[in-house]
This record gives C-alpha cells, sequence and structure tokens, in this order.
C-alpha cells in the first residue's frame, strides 16, 4: 500500500471522528432511522399532502425523501454537517424533489421552526431536553412531533411504540407533563 493512499485513509479517518464528536456536541452523530421506522414514524403521525415536514438533523435525507415522494408532503431539513447538507441537496436535486424539499445549512436551535406542521427528529436524550422550550415558544398548539428513540418531558405524549414517540405540542406551556 502506497504512503499516499495511506495519508488518504488517514484523513478521511480524521474526517469521519470529528465530525462524530462535533455533531455530538450540537446535538447527535449521524446514525440514520430505518427506512421501516421511517414509514413508521410518518404513518404514526397521519402526513399528508398538507404538512410541512421538518426534520431536526436531516442526515441524509431519508425522512425528507420519504415524506415528499410517498405522502405528498413539504419538507424542510436542517443538517450541521456540511459534507451532509450537500449529499442532501446533490440527492434531491437528483430525485426532482427541489420543489418540495429545502434543505437549510445551520444550527437547528438556531432557526425557526414556526411554518412546520410536523416535525421528526432522532436526536439524543439531552438535545430533546433543551429542544423543548423552543418548541413550546415558536410552535403552533397542536403541531405533530415524532421523536425516534428519544422522549420529550413536558410534551403531550400521543402515542408511542417502541422506539417511537408521537407528541403534540400542547395548547399552553401550563398544560401537564404526561411524559
Ligand atoms: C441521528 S442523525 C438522524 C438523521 C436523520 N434525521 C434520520 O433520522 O435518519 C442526527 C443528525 O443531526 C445532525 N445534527 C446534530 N446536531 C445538529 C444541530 N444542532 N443542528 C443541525 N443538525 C444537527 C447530525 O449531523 C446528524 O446528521
Amino acid at each position: 500500500m502506497s504512503v499516499e493512499l495511506l495519508l488518504l485513509i488517514f484523513f478521511l479517518f480524521l474526517v469521519i471522528v470529528f465530525s462524530t464528536v462535533w455533531t455530538t456536541n450540537l446535538g447527535a452523530p449521524w446514525v440514520p432511522t430505518s427506512m421501516k421506522d421511517v414509514h413508521k414514524m410518518l404513518k404514526l403521525a397521519a402526513v399528508g399532502p398538507n404538512d410541512i415536514v421538518y426534520d431536526l438533523g436531516c442526515g441524509d435525507g431519508r425522512i425528507l425523501v420519504i415524506a415528499a415522494r410517498y405522502y405528498g408532503a413539504k419538507a424542510v431539513g436542517i443538517e450541521i454537517d456540511p459534507l451532509r447538507y450537500i449529499w442532501c441537496q446533490l440527492l434531491i436535486t437528483a430525485l426532482g424533489l427541489r420543489g418540495r424539499v429545502k434543505i437549510i445549512y445551520g444550527n437547528f436551535f438556531q432557526k425557526d421552526l414556526s411554518e412546520a406542521t410536523l416535525i421528526t427528529c432522532y436526536l439524543l436524550q439531552e438535545t430533546n431536553d433543551k429542544l423543548v422550550k423552543k418548541f413550546k415558544r415558536e410552535l403552533q398548539p397542536g403541531i405533530k412531533i415524532v421523536s425516534n428513540n428519544f422522549k420529550f418531558s413536558g410534551l403531550k405524549i400521543v402515542y408511542w411504540e417502541d422506539n417511537t414517540r408521537f407528541y403534540l405540542v400542547p395548547p399552553s406551556q401550563s398544560s401537564e407533563s404526561v411524559n
């Protein structure tokens, strides 16, 4: 094996390690939701053509693509990792979905989520805990939130099954915490 190839492999290894540590600190490392669970999450929220789905940390864009292609929704992904952001832009262009899917580069804690009718996410428990305040401040009552794996204490849980939890934003901050 040549020295150049070894250096390239080492460089790629460093990029992966850096990206994982960095995104974990910002919200979650990249671990994709399985395709089966993407459909489960979207069906649970009864997503349809009237929905605007926001995927917080959209990874490789799978939730956005499936929401737009199979369920006719509009979708917006927010992603902080530049490589995955570029990948998502290429993907939606290649699939002809630019009219219905938008990718925003940046930190979802600093983006306006108020137009969302459905929020999907697969993050970490401490990230969800921090997001609850933002949701209560920005989202209209009744907005649907589907979380893979981690809960949102303080939001009204409607349904949960295995690793998928479906929440509605309560009408006011004084609403009871159910989970
Ligand atoms: C566990 S993956 C989930 C990917 C995708 N939503 C899915 O379910 O397949 C989390 C993603 O969130 C991104 N991420 C983490 N913190 C973020 C932040 N503060 N703002 C935007 N994206 C973030 C990561 O780069 C990663 O792609």
